[in-house]
């Protein structure tokens, strides 16, 4: 059977998917696009494995029932605890955002310290270390490390930034108090490249790079998710084959006109075709 035609699955606790949204609207203009925003239950970054486990099925086998070809579970809390599970017993493939973005670190840090900022939950899943290591080791076994070992990963929960972002609170000086507040010991490791371990933290870049203070090299698994994306779609002849531009249809589980005025301000353009779903509350 030929899927095509179906549209793409994306899912997230709220906003921060839209960071995947966008760069998958980016790159591949004729998919159709459903979007699934769990806004009455964000955060997830807070909460227990078991917990994100069952929003996070729930969502997958809601979007899978609207008859999608893929699902991108565009959260790295979702992707760090509850991916294995979510692919379990499932045939359509389901991608999640932490490989990607920490398979481009190693790429880009020639052997430097790399550091990660996430939700409670992703770094407390050592999620993205784990995939880092595993992929420096794979690259010794091939011979294709040139660099030494002795660099660090540097992993940083930053609970708050989540919150702030759902908020609205995209330039208010407390955000940029509390980003100082995290990222400051982040910056005494001189990392050569930052991952934004968070679908949301795209949003506070401008500022993420202020509290920086210098030039580093930012790795954003929305990016890079939506590369391995439109790869996938085109080994496995799944790209629609209708040159149309594509639909957009979003599902939130709470509070619809907050999210379109939120979202069409991080988005730049109007959103349509919104619904709410609240079945599984
Ligand atoms: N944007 C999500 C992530 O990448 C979810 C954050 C949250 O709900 O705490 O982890």
């Amino acid at each position: 059977m030929k899927y095509n035609n179906a549209p793409i699955g994306i899912f997230d606790s709220g906003l921060g998917g839209l960071t995947v949204f966008k760069e998958v609207r980016k790159i591949l203009p004729d998919e159709d696009l459903i979007y699934y925003l769990d806004t009455a239950r964000v955060p997830y970054g807070n909460k227990s494995k078991e917990t994100v486990l069952r929003y996070s099925t729930e969502i997958s086998k809601f979007l899978i029932s609207k008859g999608v070809k893929i699902v991108v579970a565009a959260c790295n809390t979702s992707s760090s605890l509850a991916l294995d599970d979510l692919r379990k017993g499932e045939t359509i493939p389901i991608f999640g955002v932490i490989e990607p973005g920490a398979k481009k670190a190693v790429e880009v840090s020639s052997g430097g310290n790399i550091a990660v900022i996430g939700t409670s939950a992703t770094i407390k899943s050592r999620a993205y270390s784990r995939v880092i290591y595993e992929e420096i080791n794979a690259l010794k076994r091939s011979g294709e490390y040139k660099f030494k070992s002795n660099f660090k990963v540097i992993e940083k929960a930053c609970p708050l930034l989540v919150p702030f972002v759902e908020e609205g609170f995209l330039n208010e000086e407390i955000t940029k108090k509390v980003i100082n507040y995290y990222l400051n010991p982040v910056v005494d490791e001189k990392p050569s490249c930052l991952v934004f371990g968070c679908t949301h933290y795209p949003i506070l870049k401008d500022l993420i790079l202020e509290a920086i203070g210098r030039d580093i090299q930012i790795i954003d698994s929305g990016i890079e998710t939506a590369k391995i994306v439109k790869c996938f779609l085109e080994e496995n002849d799944m790209l629609k084959d209708e040159a149309k531009n594509g639909s957009e249809l979003f599902f939130v589980s709470d509070d619809l006109e907050k999210f379109k005025e939120l979202g069409e301000k991080f988005l730049g353009r109007k959103i349509e075709n919104v619904n709410i779903v609240n079945q599984f509350l």
